[in-house]
This record gives C-alpha cells, structure tokens and sequence, in this order.
C-alpha cells in the first residue's frame, strides 16, 4: 500500500500494524510547526521545562510494559532487555528534567574597570534527529531529553522497522503536558526524511544515531545551512583480555555485552584479543557460556538471543562468519541458523570464532549480530595497534587486575568510551561517545546537553 509502512515482528514474520507515512508535505509541515514553537518553549522558565520532562517520565515509568511490550514485537530484543531499555530511556528524562535547571552562565573579568563582560547560554533551536531500530527508544529520548530541557524543539524520523514503541514513548509526552509543536515525529522510510531535514532553514541542528555511512552524508547535507550536528555512528570495538585478567570476570561480562540485543548495539565487542596464554581457558569457558544462551522469540520466558531485525542484517553475519571459516576460523560454538526468508525471520544461534586472523572481514567490519571473534596476542602493544587500527573509535573494553597496564591501556587506546573489567558502559550519566568515524559529540550526562546549547557573550560599556 502506498503511504502506508508495514511493521512486521522479526521473530515470526507476522504483520503488528500498518502505519501512515509522512509525505514530503507533511514533513515540511511538522518543521515549520517545530520552528513556531520554538520561540514560547525557549522562553518558558527553565524550571517549568524540567517539570514537563519530569511528568513525562512518569508517565513512561507508569507504562514500561506496554512499551516494552511493543518493542520485543517490533524489534524481538527479549523482553527483559525492552522493560531494561524503558529504564534506560527514562533515566535520560530524569537526567535532563534536572539540568535543566542547571544551564549556567557566567561573568568574566573584563580589561577594563569600565566593562563588564556576560556569557550566557541559549537554546541551538529547532532539532530534528533521526533514530535508529537497535534501541527504538532509548536513542529517541538520549536526544529529545536533553533538546527540550535546554529549550529546543523536537522533530524525530523513526526507524522504518521499528516505530510503534517511539510513537507510544512520544505520545506519553503529549499525556504529560508538553506540548504537540515541542516535540513531533514523522515516519518516512527511505532518504527522505534525511534530505528534508538537512535543507530545512526551520532546523539548526541534526541529531543521528546510525551507520557512519548515512552520518557522513548528514553532515555533508548539513554544510550548506552550517547546521549544528551531533553524531553517533558505527564501531568496532575491541576486548583485550590480558595476561593477568581474571577469566571468569572476562568472560561473563564480554558474553553480556557482545550477545546484548542480538549483537546488534554500537558498542558491543567486535574483536576479542586475548593474551596467548590464556587463551584455551577463555575459550573453553566463553564457548561453554555461549552455548548455554537461548534463542528465541523474546516473548517467551528464559529467551537471552532474539531474532536479527531483517534479512539484509542476516545475510551480512552470514556472509562475514563464512569469509571467517573459509579463511581458517574455527567454530567452538554456534554458526548455526533458523531462518525463513518468505515469512522474513532470521535467527542465528550465538557464535565463537577462534584462530581468527586479521585478513578476516570480521575484523575490520562491523557485524550487528551474535558473533564472537577470538584472536590471541603476545605483547600488549600488539593489542593495542590492532586495537587502535580502525577508522572507528566508539567502545573498548580490557580486563587487567594490574593498574599500570589498565592505565596504560586507558591512555593509548583511542576511543571515547573505556571499559576496564567492565562492559556495561551505557548509563544517562555518562557522556556516551566516539572518536575518529564514530561520531561527533557526546549524549548523557552534563556533556550530553551542550550541543543544544548555544553560547552568547554580551560585552557591557560606560561602568567608569
Ligand atoms: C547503540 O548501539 O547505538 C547504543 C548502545 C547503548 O546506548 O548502549
């Protein structure tokens, strides 16, 4: 059906709902409404804002099964880890309600008795963002939080393959107070949403949670009118397990970061480097946690690996576990699919790669999916450069007990999120970020609202 989006759930093929989509009119209809809107929101009191966000996110809290509910149909993340991306998502509202009402100024000492000199800070304006199906609302409210707390107004493109549960999350907005103009979406699929946005002369920042690829062409669209751009992209990120690493350790948090969602997440491991000596322990014990996890439709009780959100994320894991293979990798668990491609699921049982070599694509793509490629090292500095050789720079993770070499690694690895015998990296209070082709700016914590904010500095005469 024309102007219609079909949502299918990933897990059984099965048509959710049919959605309007936006046409190019109604986009440019929403932007113009965003920019109308600005004005009243900018100069509402900053405490009222942060009351505003604040409703929202009870009104989220009081409703985390419905959305979480509606996101395992859409994206088939288990049930569990949908209700822990509810919490994760209103974390950020709870965050931003509160500095809102910290968005500071400040005086600086003039050259002169007779001046006085003012820095004061303003909302960047009108923001349109686009989000991705991985976290179908966590990615939404990182972005519209901290927008709305420093007085932007809010336009957000949903992904194609998931936007009901970001429909209902937006909604709640509404049923809080904020109002309709503050904070819109559109559902369009393809480019178009992307284009209208970057040529709007309402929008003066873009927000995207995507692939580097689509980032790049944002911030090309964007250079004609100097927008404001915030950019999360793609990694590849290393795990170094070093020589006195404790195993256990290593290995239960490197199986719940990399099989998190399907791993299908930014930061989730793409390399795992361990040192030559302790490499059958780790794998014999990785392998072993690996087999124990159950696919699923996350819908169903004890389900920690759903489906992959579509078959052209399907054929890329296949295609890179199999370049790995054919190059040599062996497979101590896993590479093994359920899939249909008529109905459209696609299941693939949680995978460990060993003897994997750096000529492998594995090693230098990202996978988005349930595989673990294992390489072993000599010398730390080995690790690091393979670590380091990337164009990406978003999360690495290292286990080490010894605080010389965690500091050490800290200092050479070049990337904006660090994990020291921790995976669990993402929180609201924690400046979330890349380095090189990962990304531009930071979301969460303090950091996470200054691209939405401007700074205006106001030199004062005639004190003497
Ligand atoms: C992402 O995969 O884009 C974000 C993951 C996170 O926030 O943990």
């Amino acid at each position: 059906m024309a102007n219609m989006l079909t949502i299918k759930n990933p897990a059984t093929g099965d048509v959710i709902n049919r959605i309007h989509l936006h046409s190019e009119a109604e986009i440019e209809a929403a932007l113009k409404r965003s920019h109308d809107a600005f004005a009243p929101w900018a100069s509402r009191d900053a405490h009222d804002r942060s009351a505003l966000i604040r409703a929202w996110a009870d009104k989220v809290k009081a409703h985390q099964d419905e959305i979480a509910e509606l996101m395992t149909r859409e994206n088939g993340k288990p049930l569990k880890e949908s209700r822990g991306e509810v919490t994760y998502a209103t974390n950020y509202l709870d965050w931003y309600a509160e500095e809102a009402k910290r968005i500071y100024g400040k005086t600086i000492p003039a050259n002169s008795p007779a001046k006085r000199i003012i820095v004061s800070r303003q909302p960047v304006g009108p923001v349109a963002a686009i989000t991705p199906w991985n976290f179908p609302v966590a990615m939404m409210a990182r972005k519209a939080a901290p927008a709305l707390a420093a007085g932007c107004t809010f336009v957000v493109k949903l992904a194609s393959d998931t936007p009901l549960s970001g429909m209902r999350f937006i909604d709640l907005a509404y049923e809080a107070g904020i109002p309709r103009d503050v904070i819109q979406y559109v559902n369009t699929s393809g480019k178009v949403a992307g284009e209208l946005f970057t040529k709007s002369p309402y929008v003066r920042k873009i927000s995207f949670t995507g692939s580097t690829s689509v980032g790049k062409t944002l911030i090309q669209n964007s250079a004609d009118t100097v927008k404001h751009v915030t950019m999360e992209l793609g990694g590849h990120a290393p795990v170094i397990v070093a020589e006195d690493a404790d195993i256990d350790v290593a290995v239960e948090q490197t199986v719940a970061n990399k099989f998190r969602n399907a791993g299908q997440t930014c930061v989730c491991a793409n390399r795992i480097l361990v040192h030559e000596s302790i490499a059958d322990e780790f794998i014999e014990k990785i392998s072993v946690a690996v087999k124990g996890l159950k696919v699923g439709n996350g819908l169903e009780d004890g389900i920690d690996v759903g489906p992959i959100i579509n078959e052209a994320g399907y054929d890329k894991i296949k295609a890179q576990v199999d370049d790995a293979v054919d190059k040599g990798a062996d497979v101590t668990a896993g590479d093994q699919y359920t899939i249909d491609r008529k109905k459209g699921y696609f299941f693939v049982q949680p995978t460990v790669l060993t003897g994997v070599t750096l000529d492998m694509t594995i090693m230098h793509e990202e996978t988005f999916g349930p595989v673990a490629p294992i390489m072993t090292f000599s010398s730390l500095d080995d690790a690091i450069e393979i670590a380091n050789d990337t164009p990406f720079g978003l999360a690495a993770y290292f286990f080490t007990n010894d605080y010389r070499t965690g500091t050490y690694l800290h200092d050479a690895l070049d990337y904006g999120i660090i994990g020291w015998n921790d995976t669990g990296i993402s929180a609201a209070h924690a400046p979330f970020g890349g380095m090189k082709e990962s990304g531009i700016g930071r979301e969460g914590a303090q950091e996470g609202i200054e691209p939405y904010l401007e700074t205006k500095y106001m030199s004062i005469g005639g004190f003497d």
